[in-house]
């Protein structure tokens, strides 16, 4: 077994840009359950408020030539997840609810509770604080939903147990907007480094109560370098070039996130210890992203400049956002890093994912995981 692991190793990292045709058959999970905010969401908002501006063109133009209800100019992260497991693209659950029944919903092979704009921390949490929140889609919100969700899938399948169980649960990215709000309204740092043990807490219980549910193996998103987005490089910009990493990426936000991350880890190491028959993933979102900033030409990009917006140093003027009258999309989005000033283009979103799955982004390594449950005779035959 132990040479397995370390011939599967060698053949992932020298080869982690190429397509990932080995996975389909190799990883075991049949199914994805997914929870999150923006940056997972396949379309919830869209049926709670589809006045939104991610739910205008030219969101979606990409790949689904129309707004899908993805933050994106097309497939998310969990998307190309899905699409190499060989899981049809998820389903919001929202839309699933709406129609009154399971059937015809392929529940068994996954359900997406992601809403954009979610916190981790409900609501009550930043009225507290002075902090208005649109709306309350925190993760116990979406834990319930999956609670009732799993007791009408179980009330029709006699299988629900072992479906949960070889599930993929992706807890993310959740938590970025409970730093996001603050950071809109201008908030100290001071102030929104008290929340971190809070949001770190939200994220391991919500985690707790899935194992306890039957969920075996976890994927759980740290923040990206939120001190590269066009947003809070034109909301925080500055004279001061010591602020500035040399990307152009702003320090103190980038290492804001790298201590949450840190100590999110450090949380996910715990549980790991506390459930030793589960599987917690670490997904890197901060250094899969990072590594295109660092290098953006590699990968045919051109900066920290977005696609999707009006004017400025950065493309990102936040009276006109895109999605609204006046901003404009670039020609070609797949050679811009970021999209809209906060999230991220379907080709950004594409490595990131090939990062995580195939890469060396997460912890431990997710192909590692895919690799050890098929017989030696198989992977022998996949070299
Ligand atoms: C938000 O939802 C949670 C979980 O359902 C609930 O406990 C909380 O009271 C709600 N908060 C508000 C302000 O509605
Ligand atoms: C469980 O299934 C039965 C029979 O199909 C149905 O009558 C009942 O409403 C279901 N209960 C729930 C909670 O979905
Ligand atoms: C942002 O757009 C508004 C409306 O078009 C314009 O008045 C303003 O000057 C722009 N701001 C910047 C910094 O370009």
């Amino acid at each position: 077994m132990g040479s397995v692991r370390i011939a599967v190793f060698v053949i992932s990292v020298s080869s982690w840009f190429a397509p990932l045709l080995l996975l389909t058959t190799a990883c075991p999970y049949n199914s994805i359950f997914s929870f999150g905010d923006s940056l997972a969401d396949t379309g919830n908002l869209y049926l709670i408020s589809p006045s939104d501006h991610c739910l205008s063109p030219p969101y979606g133009q990409t790949f689904f030539h129309h707004p899908s209800g993805r933050c994106s100019d097309g497939r998310l992260i969990v998307d190309f997840i899905a699409e190499w497991l060989g899981i049809p693209l998820l389903k919001p659950y929202l839309a699933m609810k709406k129609s009154g029944g399971l059937e015809d919903w392929n529940a068994e092979r996954g359900v997406n509770f992601a809403v954009a704009g979610a916190t981790a921390l409900d609501s009550s949490f930043f009225e507290e604080r002075g902090i208005p929140i649109p709306y309350n889609y925190s993760l116990s919100v979406q834990l319930n939903w999956f609670k009732e969700f799993l007791h009408a899938f179980c009330n029709s399948s006699n299988d629900c147990h072992e479906v949960v169980a070889n599930s993929l649960f992706l807890m993310g990215e959740i938590g970025g907007n409970d730093f996001n709000y603050p950071l809109f309204q201008r908030r100290s740092i001071v102030e929104f480094k008290t929340y971190v043990p809070h949001v770190i807490n939200a994220i391991a219980s919500a985690a707790n109560e899935l194992i306890d549910l039957g969920a075996r193996t976890l994927m759980v998103p740290g923040n990206l370098p939120l001190g590269c987005s066009a947003i809070y490089l034109t909301m925080y910009e500055t004279m001061d070039k010591n602020q500035y990493d040399q990307d152009g990426c702003l320090k103190w936000l980038n290492e804001f996130a790298k201590d949450y991350n840190q100590k999110l880890q450090t949380e996910i190491n715990r549980l790991q210890e506390l459930h030793p028959y589960a599987n917690i993933i670490y997904a890197d979102y901060y250094n899969a992203a990072l590594s295109l900033y660092n290098h953006p030409t590699n990968f045919g990009f051109t900066g920290l400049k977005i696609c999707c917006g009006m004017g400025g140093l950065y493309n990102y003027n936040e009276s006109v956002n895109c999605g609204n009258p006046g901003a404009i999309a670039c020609d070609d989005p797949s050679q811009c890093i970021g999209w809209d000033g906060v999230h991220l283009t379907e080709a950004a979103y594409r490595l990131i994912a090939q990062g995580l799955i195939n890469g060396p982004y997460s912890r431990p390594q997710f192909n590692t995981l895919c690799f050890l449950n098929v017989s030696s005779a198989h992977f022998r035959s996949l070299i």
